[in-house]
C-alpha cells in the first residue's frame, strides 16, 4: 500500500535529487486571473514564469497543486472523476526539455514507484500544419522502453491500433493524437502551450472495443502523468509564436496514481478520500455507489475551496461551493441521510488533509461554520422544492415538454435549487428543461428589482437614489483600490448599499493594517478629484473577460453583459446604475473593517 503522503515525498525527493526547488502549492483562487473561477492546473500560477520572469527559487521546481475542474462534474460518481485533486508536477523553466524530463517519468515510474514497464502506454502529438509529429518524443521512449526489452510500436495516427513502423507481433505502445488529446493550454485564450506526451497504467480489464488504446474513456488505460513540452505561446489572432525560453510542465494525479499503484480501479479508495466516503457511509440508510461518491468528492471539494478564503453566495467561486454543497445535500437526501450531515463530512476532509494543507487546520471553525449555514439554509426550502419538482414532472410528463423556463427559475428563486441540480433531477425523470426560458426569466428578474427599486425611490426618494448610484460607483472604486493596494486575489463577496453607507464583503486573508485602509481612500478620493468619465458599454462575456473585466462571468447573466468602466482604474461586470463622472461624490471614508467570514474581510464605508 503507498499512500499520497508516501507518493508526494517520494516525488519531491526524486525531484529534489535532480535539483529542484518544491514549492507550496497556491491557492484554488487564482490571484492575477479574472478570466478563470479556479486554479484547474499546476501551471496557472506559474504562468508568468512560463512566459520568462524569474522565479525566485530558480529553473526547476517541484510542487503540487491543489486543482478543482468543475467540467468534469457530471462525471464525478464513476470510478475515476474527481472535481478536487492534487497535482504533483515538475517544472522546468527555460532550463531541460524533453530528454531530460521523459527519462525521468520513467525512472520515476518504473525504478522509484517500480511500475511494470509493460503496463505502461504513451501518447504523443501527431502534429499539424504548423507543429511536426512529435518524433523526439517517440525516439526518448522508444529507446526507453528498448532497454526494458519491450519494442515499443508506433500506431497509425487515422487508424488506432495499427502500426506505422510495422513491428511484427506487437501491439503498439505509443500512440500519436490530435490536438484534443495531446495539447495543452493556454489556459485563458493566450498564453504558453504546446505538445504532451501523457502516460497511462493499462489496469489489465477488456477493452470497450478493439479500437480502444489510450485517451479511450472506458477505464483500461488510466492516464497518471502528462508532460507538456510548453514551447509555444498563443497570440490574439489565434497563431502560435515561439516562447521566449522552452518550458516543461508535467502533471501527475495524485489520487489516481496512489489507486493504481494499490491495485485499486476506483479513486474513492485511495486513502485521502477513502475516510470521506466512509463517513458518508455510516451516515447513509441506503446505499448507492454513485451518490455516496457525489456527496464524498463534492464536500471535499467545498471544504477545500472555502479553506481558500471562498463562502458559498451567488457570486463566482462563491456560487460553485453554493451548487456543490447544495447537490450534496440532494444526494444525501436520495441516500437517506435526513439529519444535518455535511460539516461531519467536511471534518473527515479536515483530519486527512490538514497535514499537507494547513489552511484547513487554521480555517476549521469557520469552515465547519460555513456549511453549516448553507445546509440550514438550504434544508429549509429543499422540501418544499422537491414538491413543487414533483408536482411539475407530473405535469410536465403528460405533455411531455421540456419543464418551463419560469417554473425553473421559480425553483432557483423561491426554494435556491441551481439551475444545474434541476437539470440533473429532470434528467433523472428523462425530461430537459428550458434554459433558454431560464435565462430569459433570470434577465428579466434582474431588470425588474432593478426598475422596481428605481421606481420607488422616484416616488418621492429621488434624494436617496442619487445616492445610492453614488455608492455603487464609490464601490468599483473601492474594489479597484483593494485590489491594487492588496493584491490582485481580492474578489468581491458580496456588498449592501442604502443611502446612508456601504458595505462591501471582500476575500482577503487578513486584518487590513491603518496604512491600507489610509491608502484605499486615498486611492478612492483621488479617483473622486480626478471627475473620471464613468462610461458604459454592453458586450459579450468573451469579449469582457478578453477585456479583464472583473465580475460575475456566469452565463446565467445571458450573453450580454454590461461593462462600466472608469478611467483606466477599474472595467467591471454589472448591471448599474452608476453617476456619469465621479467627480461631485463627496469625500470618501472608510468606517470599519471587520472580519465578515473565512477569507472574507467587511469594509463600511460613507460618502460625506
Ligand atoms: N498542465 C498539464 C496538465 O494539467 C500538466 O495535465
Amino acid at each position: 500500500m503507498i499512500t499520497a503522503k508516501e507518493l508526494r515525498e517520494k516525488y519531491f525527493e526524486f525531484f529534489k535529487k535532480k535539483e529542484h526547488a518544491l514549492i507550496p502549492s497556491a491557492s484554488l483562487v487564482p490571484e492575477n486571473d479574472p478570466t478563470i473561477l479556479f486554479t484547474t492546473a499546476g501551471m496557472h500560477p506559474l504562468v508568468p514564469y512560463l512566459m520568462g520572469q524569474k522565479h525566485p527559487s530558480g529553473k526547476r521546481i517541484v510542487n503540487v497543486q491543489k486543482c478543482v475542474r468543475t467540467g468534469d462534474i457530471d462525471d464525478v460518481g464513476d470510478t475515476m472523476h474527481l472535481t478536487f485533486f492534487e497535482m504533483l508536477g515538475n517544472w522546468s523553466l527555460g532550463d531541460y526539455f524533453k530528454k531530460e524530463s521523459i527519462p525521468w517519468s520513467w525512472e520515476f515510474l518504473v525504478d522509484e514507484l517500480g511500475i511494470d514497464p509493460g503496463k505502461l502506454y504513451i501518447t504523443v502529438y501527431e502534429g499539424d500544419e504548423n507543429v511536426p509529429r512529435d518524433d523526439e518524443s517517440i525516439k526518448i521512449w522508444q529507446g526507453l522502453f528498448k532497454k526494458a526489452s519491450i519494442s515499443a510500436g508506433v500506431a497509425d495516427s487515422s487508424s488506432g491500433g495499427s502500426m506505422d513502423d510495422k513491428l511484427p507481433g506487437d501491439m503498439p505502445r505509443i500512440f500519436p493524437l490530435g490536438r484534443e488529446d495531446n495539447w495543452w493550454g493556454p489556459a485563458g485564450k493566450t498564453g504558453p502551450c504546446g505538445p504532451d506526451s501523457e502516460m497511462f497504467y493499462d489496469v489489465g480489464k477488456d477493452g470497450c472495443s478493439d479500437a480502444c488504446c489510450p485517451g479511450c474513456s472506458c477505464g483500461k488505460y488510466v492516464e497518471i502523468w502528462n508532460n507538456v513540452f510548453m514551447e509555444y505561446n498563443k497570440k490574439e489572432d489565434g497563431t502560435y509564436e515561439p516562447l521566449a525560453q522552452k518550458n516543461v510542465d508535467t502533471g501527475m494525479g495524485v489520487e489516481r496514481t496512489v489507486t493504481i499503484l494499490n491495485g485499486e480501479d476506483c479513486v474513492f479508495e485511495s486513502d485521502t478520500i477513502r475516510p470521506v466516503l466512509d463517513k458518508v457511509r455510516e451516515l447513509a440508510d441506503q446505499k448507492s455507489d454513485e451518490s455516496e461518491r457525489i456527496i464524498a468528492d463534492h464536500i471535499r471539494s467545498a471544504a477545500m475551496i472555502i479553506s481558500d478564503g471562498v463562502v458559498p453566495s451567488n457570486l463566482d467561486q462563491g456560487y460553485v461551493v453554493r451548487k456543490l454543497i447544495r447537490r450534496a445535500i440532494r444526494h444525501a437526501r436520495l441516500i437517506g441521510i435526513s439529519d444535518m450531515f455535511c460539516s461531519k463530512v467536511a471534518l473527515a476532509v479536515i483530519n486527512i488533509m490538514r497535514g499537507q494543507y494547513p489552511e484547513l487546520k487554521d480555517n476549521k471553525d469557520q469552515i465547519i461554520s460555513e456549511f453549516d449555514q448553507e445546509e440550514e439554509k438550504f434544508t429549509k426550502t429543499l422540501k418544499k422544492g422537491l414538491k413543487k419538482f414533483k408536482d411539475l414532472v407530473s405535469k410536465e410528463a403528460m405533455s411531455d415538454q421540456a419543464i418551463n423556463g419560469k417554473d425553473v427559475f421559480d425553483l432557483f428563486q423561491t426554494y435556491g435549487f441551481p439551475l444545474e441540480m434541476t437539470r440533473e433531477m429532470a434528467d433523472e425523470h428523462d425530461l430537459s428543461v428550458d434554459e433558454k426560458g431560464f435565462y430569459e426569466e433570470f434577465n428579466k428578474h434582474q431588470e425588474l428589482s432593478r426598475t422596481a427599486t428605481q421606481g420607488r425611490f422616484k416616488g418621492g426618494l429621488a434624494d436617496n437614489s442619487e445616492q445610492t448610484t453614488k455608492y455603487h460607483t464609490t464601490a468599483h472604486l473601492m474594489l479597484a483600490g483593494l485590489r491594487e493596494v492588496l493584491g490582485k486575489h481580492v474578489q468581491q463577496k458580496g456588498s449592501n448599499i442604502t443611502a446612508e453607507r456601504l458595505r462591501f464583503d471582500f476575500s482577503h486573508p487578513q486584518k487590513m493594517t491603518d496604512n491600507q485602509i489610509c491608502d484605499v481612500q486615498d486611492f478612492v478620493n483621488d479617483a473622486i478629484v480626478s471627475d473620471y468619465d464613468v462610461e458604459c458599454e454592453e458586450m459579450n462575456v468573451d469579449e469582457a473577460k478578453e477585456k479583464h473585466a472583473v465580475g460575475v462571468f456566469d452565463s446565467k447573466y445571458g450573453d450580454k453583459v454590461k461593462v462600466y468602466t472608469i478611467g483606466n482604474l477599474s472595467k467591471e461586470i454589472c448591471g448599474g446604475p452608476h453617476v456619469e463622472r465621479t467627480g461631485d461624490m463627496g469625500e470618501f471614508k472608510i468606517i470599519k473593517e471587520q472580519p465578515a467570514s473565512a477569507g472574507v474581510r467587511r469594509i463600511r464605508a460613507v460618502l460625506e
